[in-house]
């Protein structure tokens, strides 16, 4: 049997995060992960960066090579229906966002982690957590054949929608709110300079596009797809084809066909599970809620729920009065459900002006008056800008 501070579940951007963060309030931690740490690295997902998700990387000292290779953009452009309008984000609101891929953030977290020397079980079998509920909890898991077992104080579930740690909450302690949407996202990476200098997120009479990158010699490409395709269905020829299609204008014929280096479909989803904590467990990012893409929200959503939970538990550790140290705790759900629900409510209202919906012709006329209210009304923009470069911590 081992002794630790906290157990992280999972080693994704949350675990790896919030352990970096304990590790140097001084907080001991163990981190085990269900995949390699090859796969966890090469997982290709979230690539926009809100100005507060910098912040707390750069509180957590990985934010080196982000600084010098993340890309700033002071804007991102809509478009509908061949008509492309720029939100300028600094100028409405002071703030920027910072291009940097997912597998940036992962690489720079493990990298730190390794060079701490912070324990990681990577490859580990049927995770269990026992007595949740009470002050020691526990966790086993089995590595290569053998059980292995943590006695801990804290368990911070941050192992992703399909993981075990809010399965291991009573159904009866949680409430669930879910909206699944009509359709998925295709996204495609290629090697080949991006022919746009902003993310151009547009809404066609085809369905959605979305136009992005990542670095200077790298795209990232996504339409609107139906759940029943599979990327196999899609050539980087139909792709591109469809691509410009959407973009309509001269983005569309500027992009080239260039081979895919990953294409994958990802089906879109709003979530949230109430509250993040039972006892001694906390859920962060993914594991407590999903948001559909069209936000940028899913990452930035689980930096600030682990930034939270690196202030509740470093509180915890520091009072030394029981009932305070408890108090430290309770602030943590319901700081972070405040603004879920705003990115919640931002990723669905994007989803919604930008996606074509089966159906309702009425809803579509909405749909086309909003976003001709959006391009005349600086007001409008000032909102839309204001949830995209993210409220504040
Ligand atoms: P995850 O990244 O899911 O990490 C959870 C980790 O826990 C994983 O490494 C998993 O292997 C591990 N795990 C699971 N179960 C167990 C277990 N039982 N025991 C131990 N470990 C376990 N967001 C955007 O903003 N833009 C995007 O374009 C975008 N695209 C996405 C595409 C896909 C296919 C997915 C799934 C998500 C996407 N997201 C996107 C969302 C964003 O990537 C997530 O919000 C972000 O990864 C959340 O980080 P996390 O650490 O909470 O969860
Ligand atoms: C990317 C993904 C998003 O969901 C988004 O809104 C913007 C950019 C990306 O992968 O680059």
């Amino acid at each position: 049997m081992v002794r630790t501070q906290v157990v992280i579940v999972g080693a994704g951007p949350a675990g790896l995060l919030l352990g970096q963060l304990l590790h140097k309030a001084g907080i001991d931690t163990l981190l085990i992960e269900r995949r390699s740490a090859e796969y966890v690295a090469s997982r290709i997902r979230a690539g926009v960066l809100e100005p507060g998700t910098v912040e707390v990387l750069e509180l957590a000292g990985v934010a080196n090579r982000l600084q010098t290779e993340g890309l700033v953009h002071e804007g991102v452009e809509i478009g509908f229906r061949g008509h492309r309008h720029r939100i300028a984000l600094k100028e409405l609101t002071g703030k920027s966002v910072t291009v940097y891929g997912q597998t940036e953030v992962t690489r720079d977290l493990m990298d730190a982690r390794a060079e701490l020397g912070a324990p990681t079980v990577y490859e580990v079998d049927d995770v269990t957590l026992h007595d949740i509920a009470g002050p020691a909890p526990r966790v086993t898991y089995r590595l290569g054949g053998v059980t292995h077992e943590v006695v801990c104080d804290f368990i911070a579930g941050c192992d992703g929608f399909h993981g075990v740690s809010r399965r291991s909450i009573p159904d009866s302690a949680l409430s669930v709110y879910e909206k699944v949407y009509p359709f998925g996202w295709l996204g495609v990476l290629a090697d080949v300079p991006p022919p746009w200098t902003e993310l151009i997120y547009a809404a066609s009479e085809q369905g959605f596009a979305l136009a992005s990158m990542r670095s200077p010699t790298r795209v990232r490409c996504y339409l609107q797809c139906s759940l029943d395709d599979r990327p196999e269905q899609w050539s980087d020829e139909r792709f591109w084809t469809e691509f410009r299609r959407r973009m309509g204008d001269d983005a569309g014929a500027r992009t080239p066909v260039a081979p895919s280096i990953e294409k994958s479909i990802a089906p879109l989803r709003s979530y949230v599970v109430e509250p993040m904590r039972f006892g001694r467990l906390f859920l962060a990012g993914d594991a407590a809620h999903i948001v559909p893409p069209t936000g940028a929200k899913g990452l930035n959503l689980a930096v600030s729920d682990v930034f939270y939970l690196y202030e509740a538990l470093r509180g915890f550790y520091r009072e030394s009065d029981g009932d305070l140290a408890e108090r430290a705790l309770d602030g943590y759900s319901p700081r972070c459900l405040r603004r879920i629900w705003r990115a919640e409510r931002f990723s669905w209202w994007m989803t919604r002006q930008l996606h074509r919906f089966p159906g309702d012709a009425f809803d579509s006329r909405l749909q086309q008056t909003e976003l001709e209210y959006l391009f005349e009304s600086r007001a409008a923009q000032a909102g839309l800008a204001e949830n995209y470069v993210g409220l504040p911590l």
